[in-house]
């Protein structure tokens, strides 16, 4: 959740770390801080944090800008302590021993910390975190290497952490660890000098060749290179790919937003990822990282889609695909729901993780409690080499480029993509698709892209459109069939980036309770396309306005009788009844982002939330 880097070479640290930051602040904007370490003056270690975004960090900075050559930075999404200064990170120990930045929840920390004051320790912020540095200390203090004094305390930490730290007593040196899931650290290497990152995103600008952490896996870091250990401190061999990114899909270019441009790029991100995973003549299907999992489809009985946010939204919809595709049994479930139940999965189930950060705890809980049950598990990621990758079987990647805004848009719609081919894929597998319903199905999705650019094509409609919306404070989104999570994924968008009242629910559903919010200050968005159940749909459209509510209908081009309905519609192009909530979607982000810019809401860093959740 919150995001943190390292730097270990021969530049001066602080530039890079905060460029460094601000490829990850948005996963999380409560404060910012960093640590450098001269490795010229022995003890010369300078802390600055600074509540809010990183500006204010920079701010603090610019007049005392360290030529220190090795530091780490962190920017924070509040758990224990309010954002405050002295809550940001990094932490300091008694004396300055050790400094950490951390992501997680140390879940014990209320104990470890009366047993820490009462054994002398002074803690100087509300934070969970400086346990981790106060604990380190004593065993530093005693004599132990930082990487050992990391390994030592990490055995006491209850809950999933990444940790990294520094020490004035080994100048030049970094060292870092990975207990569960609470997000990734990858280490990347450049020439002469070391990065790390709690994401890709921060390392690419300087190399794209990276190692990731494991789960219980340390390193010592300095400007020449890594080395890493288990818990029982034995030597590990942790491999260092070069991941095919390029950073400049990173940048925001002329757009006012990362969300704007993200919303854009989707005719390419769906048209990279449909062609990375199958090709048309021969129309035929690449799932090429599924690997050892391809084997096993055919056995497959059931599926279990999981995931959180948007990405629940996205396996919502390609849960319709593996019923009709496969003809198996299919459900969703959000991965915090389900790793608390005890539920019921076997080798026969299948089960698919969506995720595009790869990174998401409750999802990676999710599947670990699948992998438990012996159940075949597939991510759906945007990201390669993530944990949930990492962790199952197989993968499909969406070929989205890094998405920054934290209001997902170009992944959802890829992550649905991906879906689409992995159910064609197991329908092929267990026999129940023809070659040449493959190759309709296909065909049938090569003409998404396009359909999503001719509604892009008219992104400015959507600029006037807001202007009905802007001082709304709530809204209705309905949808049937494919169309109801569509309908969600629209309120969420609108809810997240204008903080306006918005609900997604079922059309059949609203006449038992929803219906009741009706008034002409309540108005409704209905997905009523050509596929969408039409004809019930233009009943609950009648209903709403009956009771004096307002219907904007998003319908296919060409459907005069629903433009007479409603209060107003907008059109999008005729796809198969399958695919039409990606395009149904388009026009729902559009409004979404300029409802939200025109009431001046920062829409790609929005208050309270973070990109990559990874604590409960
Ligand atoms: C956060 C983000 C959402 C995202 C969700 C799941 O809540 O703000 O945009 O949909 O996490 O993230 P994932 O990386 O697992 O898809």
């Amino acid at each position: 959740m919150c995001g943190i880097v390292g730097y270990a070479g021969d530049k001066p640290a602080v530039p890079v770390l905060l460029r460094a930051l601000k490829d990850l602040e948005y996963r999380g904007y409560d404060s910012a801080g960093i640590a450098v370490l001269d490795p010229g003056e022995a003890g010369a270690l300078s802390v600055t944090k600074k509540q809010g975004k990183i500006a204010n960090l920079e701010a603090a900075i610019a007049a005392d800008a360290s030529a220190a050559t090795t530091g780490i930075g962190h920017t924070r999404w509040a758990t224990h302590g309010k954002p405050s200064d002295q809550n940001a990170h990094p932490h300091l120990s008694c004396g300055g021993e050790v400094v950490v930045i951390h992501n997680g929840i140390v879940e014990n920390y209320a104990e470890l910390r009366s047993a820490l004051v009462a054994r002398g320790h002074q803690f100087r912020s509300e934070t969970d975190t400086e346990t981790i540095a106060h604990l380190m200390e004593e065993r530093v203090k005693a004599g132990e290497s930082l990487l050992d004094a990391l390994r030592g305390s990490a055995g006491l930490l209850a809950g999933s952490q990444a940790i990294v730290a520094m020490s004035p007593d080994e100048a030049g040196v970094m060292v870092a660890a990975r207990l569960g899931n609470a997000g990734g650290v990858v280490i990347g290497y450049g020439e002469g000098e070391m990065v790390l990152a709690s994401d890709l995103a921060a390392v690419l600008p300087v190399t794209q060749r990276v190692a990731f952490l494991a789960d219980g896996q340390f390193a010592r870091i300095d400007k020449l290179g890594a080395s890493f250990v288990n818990v029982a401190g034995e030597a590990l061999q942790v491999p260092v790919k070069r991941i095919p990114i390029d950073p400049v899909s990173a940048l925001k270019g002329d757009y006012q937003h990362f969300m704007l441009k993200e919303i854009m790029e989707q005719p390419e991100a769906l048209s990279d990822t449909i062609w990375s995973l199958a090709t048309l003549e021969p129309a035929e299907l690449y799932l090429n990282d599924l690997g050892a999992a391809a084997e096993r489809l055919a056995g497959v009985q059931r599926v279990v889609l999981i995931g959180m946010g948007t990405s629940l939204h996205a396996a919502m919809i390609g849960r319709h695909y593996f019923e009709q595709f496969a003809g198996v049994p299919a459900e969703t479930d959000n991965g915090s729901e389900f790793r608390y139940r005890d539920p019921v999965l076997g080798p026969e189930t299948l089960v698919v993780s969506v995720s595009q950060s790869g990174e998401t705890v409750d999802v990676l809980e999710a599947m670990a409690i699948a992998g438990t049950k012996g159940a075949l598990q597939v991510t759906i990621c945007n990201t390669e080499g993530a944990q949930t990758a990492r962790v199952a079987e197989g993968a499909v990647y969406t070929r989205a480029g890094l998405e920054r805004g934290v209001a997902s848009t170009k992944c959802f719609t890829a992550a649905v993509v991906a879906l689409y081919a992995l159910a064609l894929k197991l329908g092929q597998a267990k026999g129940r698709l023809s070659a040449d319903e493959v190759r309709r199905r296909l065909a049938e999705l090569a003409k998404v892209p396009d359909a999503v650019a001719r509604v892009l094509a008219d992104a400015k409609r959507y600029q006037r459109l807001a202007n009905d919306y802007a001082t709304t404070q709530h809204l209705l989104f309905l949808g049937r069939a494919l169309a109801y999570p569509a309908a969600l994924e629209g309120a969420l968008k609108m809810k997240e980036i204008s903080y306006i009242h918005a609900e997604g629910y079922a059309a059949g559903e609203m006449k038992h309770g929803p219906i009741a919010l009706i008034d002409p200050s309540f108005p409704t968005i209905a997905i009523a396309t050509k596929h969408a159940l039409r004809s019930k749909m233009i009943s609950n459209v009648e209903q709403v306005q009956a009771r004096g509510g307002k219907v904007l209908a998003i319908v296919t081009e060409g459907d005069d009788e629903l433009a007479r309905l409603a209060d107003g519609v907008v059109t999008i192009p005729e796809v198969s009844e399958l695919l039409e909530p990606i395009v149904a979607s388009i026009p729902l982000q559009l409004l979404a982002y300029y409802v939200a810019v025109h009431r001046g809401c920062d829409v790609d860093q929005p208050r309270n939330l973070a990109k990559t959740v990874t604590v409960e």
